[in-house]
């Protein structure tokens, strides 16, 4: 997860406990906890010791996963998160999407070849029977560096039937396809891009409440999992 604050009530519900990350100079936060038969291993990208905020955005992203596989060599990762959304697309504040594949939209390389290595297009490893059990709604995750949008963004975003805009999850998608680990993203919705008002002031604002729907979707999507898993053993 990229923010304490989108992380905090998980915490609390799934009464993770804190771990030494043992990479000091690096302001990642790790947790642990058992859920059922799961082992649960929570990584929060943390505090940028600079500039005292959230390390959001698609380097601390990077680097938190390659430090997490190389930490819990995990069977699966989950990003889960908060994003941006659209009205035009059928969005509402604290809707939850799972992810159908992850791009970039802010790498645009107009060099033969590299076109398709910016946007990237990376896969989710998909759950089919379980979004429709838990009512999560398919969308493609897009990621750039900003919390805000310029037309050319827009225009990239726009051309997809149904997507998010976020901050990390094609970052942690392009570390997960390196070691062929899989990947599924929930993303819960703090702000309608084209809803009329600031994204910063949405953010704030709706947090809270798209962060604690966030939890109820990802307990439920742990629950699912752990009956898969009972099921195939
Ligand atoms: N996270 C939450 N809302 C966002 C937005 N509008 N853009 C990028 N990341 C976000």
């Amino acid at each position: 997860m990229a923010m304490e604050a989108e992380a905090a009530p998980l915490i609390e519900r799934l009464g993770f406990s804190k771990v030494e990350t043992d990479e000091p100079q690096l302001p990642f936060l790790a947790y642990e906890t058992q859920f059922g038969e799961l082992e649960l291993s929570l990584v929060i990208n943390g505090k940028d010791r600079r500039f005292g905020v959230e390390s959001v955005g698609t380097q601390p992203a990077t680097l938190a996963t390659f430090w997490a596989i190389k930490r819990y060599n995990p069977e699966l990762i989950l990003n889960a998160g908060t994003c941006g959304a659209f009205i035009s697309k059928g969005s509402d504040i604290a809707d939850v999407y799972i992810s159908e594949s992850f791009r970039f939209h802010d790498r645009r390389i107009s060099i033969p070849g590299y076109q398709a290595y910016g946007y990237g297009d990376y896969p989710a490893h998909t759950f089919t029977e379980m979004a429709e059990e838990l009512g999560l709604k398919y969308a493609t995750v897009s990621t750039g560096n900003s919390l805000d949008m310029c037309d050319t963004d827009m225009e990239i975003i726009d051309s997809l039937p149904v997507a998010v805009k976020e901050m990390e999850a094609a970052a942690i998608a392009w570390v997960a396809e390196q070691y062929g680990t899989p990947l599924v993203a929930l993303k819960s919705v703090t702000d309608l891009v084209d809803g009329g008002k600031l994204a910063q002031e949405e953010f704030v604002e709706n947090l809270g409440k798209a962060s604690r729907a966030l939890t109820e979707k990802t307990v439920s999507f742990l629950e699912a999992l752990q009956k898969i898993n009972a099921a195939e053993t």
